[in-house]
């Protein structure tokens, strides 16, 4: 099939979406689809270009068999609304960020990443001022709408 490029989106790109990503790719590898939905992430903000996810990511990640520590942040660019299919933001002000950059021409579907999951307005909070908690509480928020997202895109290529 051809393939499906998904972005997610969140400020930093270093504890939200990067988790978001190694999430997906973790799911794809899995079903042997890893090749059918690329998989990145980038930040609306661009303070921790170049930087690793922040630790409490990585180790949560890791607590659950996925390997995140060699992602690097970046900032979303014009481009990226050229390269991907989906394009999926974790709050509404990175939502608001991404339909006010996306360029005329862009064909992307951008999208609130819960609302495309679970069909309702779900934001992922920005877990940077929280405790190890808030991490798990978004891993858990991050698996469940991965795997709802796969399944929906699993379905329509189907029909
Ligand atoms: P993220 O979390 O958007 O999930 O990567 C944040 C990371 C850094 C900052 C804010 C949110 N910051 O203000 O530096």
């Amino acid at each position: 099939m051809t393939a499906l490029p998904i972005l997610f989106v969140c400020l930093g790109n270093i504890c939200r979406s990067p988790l978001a990503e190694g999430v997906f790719r973790h799911l794809t590898e899995q079903g042997d689809l890893a090749s059918s939905y690329p998989t990145d992430s980038a930040g609306t903000g661009g303070w921790h270009i170049g930087n690793p996810p922040d630790h409490r990511s990585v180790k949560v990640a890791r607590g659950h068999g996925i390997d995140i520590s060699g992602l690097r942040a970046r900032q979303i660019v014009s481009a990226d609304f050229e390269r991907f299919s989906l394009i999926l933001a974790m709050d509404k002000n990175n939502l608001a960020h991404l339909r006010k950059m996306a360029p005329p021409t862009s064909r992307s579907k951008i999208a609130l990443f819960g609302n495309y999951a679970f069909g309702d307005e779900t934001e992922i909070p920005d877990p940077y001022y929280g405790g190890t908690s808030d991490f798990e509480q978004v891993y858990s928020m991050l698996l469940a709408g991965c795997s709802s997202i796969l399944a929906k895109l699993e379905t329509a290529r189907a029909s």
